[in-house]
């Protein structure tokens, strides 16, 4: 798989909630060991029960979730640029709980892998417990749905 290197000055680093929190230097740290991917519109993101070892932050454009069970389509959600995905099967071990593809012409986003997570897990425990918290609300809204 090709890997496209982060470039471009930090000035223009996106807003980012979830690492709202981390000093300036971390957050810089973390795109330039994280490859950022780009897709057009409609293009497949993540794979409904697919075996997960990355997350993903938005940094530019949106992607739409979405469950699929007998052959019926379930939108679950939009989400914009400074949210994630993919955290779901990276902290339950699950199969990917949704497909995700993207809306946008040019949606990019961040690729975190399950290493460097675990590293910034262990600097910065806020960033893992808010991944938790959203991973939490996210499984309940797929029962109650
Ligand atoms: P994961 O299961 O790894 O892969 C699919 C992702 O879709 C999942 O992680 C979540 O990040 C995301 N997702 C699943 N359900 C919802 C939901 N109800 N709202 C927003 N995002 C969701």
């Amino acid at each position: 798989e090709e890997a496209e290197p982060t470039t471009g000055t930090w000035d223009a680093l996106p807003s980012i909630p979830l690492f709202s929190d981390l000093p300036r230097d971390a957050f810089i740290q973390l795109f330039e060991r994280c490859p950022l991917r780009r897709f057009g519109p409609g293009e497949r993101i993540l794979a409904q029960g697919t075996h997960g070892d990355a997350f993903y932050v938005i940094c530019e454009g949106s992607v739409r979730v979405f469950r699929e069970e007998d052959g019926r389509r379930q939108d679950l959600a939009t989400l914009a640029d400074g949210a994630f995905f993919g955290e779901m099967a990276l902290l339950s071990g699950a199969p990917r709980a949704a497909s995700v593809e993207s809306l946008s012409d040019d949606t990019q986003v961040l690729e975190i892998s399950a290493s460097v997570l675990a590293t910034l897990s262990r600097s910065h425990p806020p960033v893992a417990k808010a991944l938790k918290k959203f991973c939490r609300e996210r499984l309940l809204a797929n029962v109650m749905n």
